[in-house]
């Protein structure tokens, strides 16, 4: 990535599939001075045909991480073009990351480049009631990952065994956890209640 004086003051959105990153992140979108980036996001706009879109169909319709190298050189190249085309100014916006970092090793990657004000933790108490919510949006988006129960499964087992860990990789001030079982709007009552202050 091109470098930049300081590092981008970041808030993480993290959570299991279904906890509502993608939902909070793009309300968030809405308020000036916050940008949304959602990992997921970025690889679905990839064509599907080019080298980087199939290593992404691959992966993904496995339930899979794609690999950490690849996914940070993409983020890198995507907070590139942002800066480029001034839709996120380092010096006065805050990032909202959706989805990446994912695992402790590409949290250790992405270090010098955001500084984590405040790390979300969308956390989903009930995997079934994730579960539902997937197959409710499968049935009006057409994600090829949503639509077969083993791959959901498999997302869910990746999400334990991956990126669980990378809530040890920041300090214990940093992370605020919200009940990603409540209503939307309940939700995001919580996350702006715990980015107050902090952003
Ligand atoms: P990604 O797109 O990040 O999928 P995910 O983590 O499985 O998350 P989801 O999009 O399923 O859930 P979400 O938490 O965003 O929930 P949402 O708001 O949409 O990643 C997909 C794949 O890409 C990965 O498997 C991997 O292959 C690859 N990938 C991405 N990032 C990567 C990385 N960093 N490294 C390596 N690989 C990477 O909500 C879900 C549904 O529930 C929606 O229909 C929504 O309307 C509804 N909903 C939301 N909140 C509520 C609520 N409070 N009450 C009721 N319904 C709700």
């Amino acid at each position: 990535m091109t470098p930049h004086e300081n590092p981008f003051r970041t808030v993480l959105l993290f959570g299991a599939p279904g906890s509502g990153k993608g939902t909070q992140g793009h309300i968030l979108s809405g308020i000036p001075g916050l940008v949304h980036l959602s990992s997921g996001e970025m690889f679905r706009e990839l064509d599907p045909v080019s080298d980087l879109g199939k290593v992404f169909l691959d992966f993904s319709t496995r339930g899979e991480l794609v690999p950490d190298d690849v996914t940070v050189r993409l983020w890198e190249h995507h907070m590139d073009k942002l800066v480029a085309t001034n839709r996120f100014d380092p010096r006065k916006d805050t990032l909202i990351l959706d989805g990446i970092p994912r695992n402790a090793p590409q949290a250790k990657l992405m270090e010098e480049y955001i500084d984590v004000a405040k790390l979300i933790y969308l956390e989903a108490k009930n995997e079934e009631q994730m579960v539902a919510r997937l197959h409710r949006r499968a049935l009006h988006e057409n994600r090829l990952d949503d639509a077969n129960e083993d791959v959901i499964r498999q997302r869910f087992h990746e999400y334990d065994a991956e990126s669980k860990p990378i809530l040890d990789f920041y300090s214990k001030d940093r992370i605020y956890s919200v009940d990603a079982g409540q209503t939307p709007i309940e939700v995001m009552r919580d996350v702006l209640n715990g980015l107050i202050g902090a952003i």
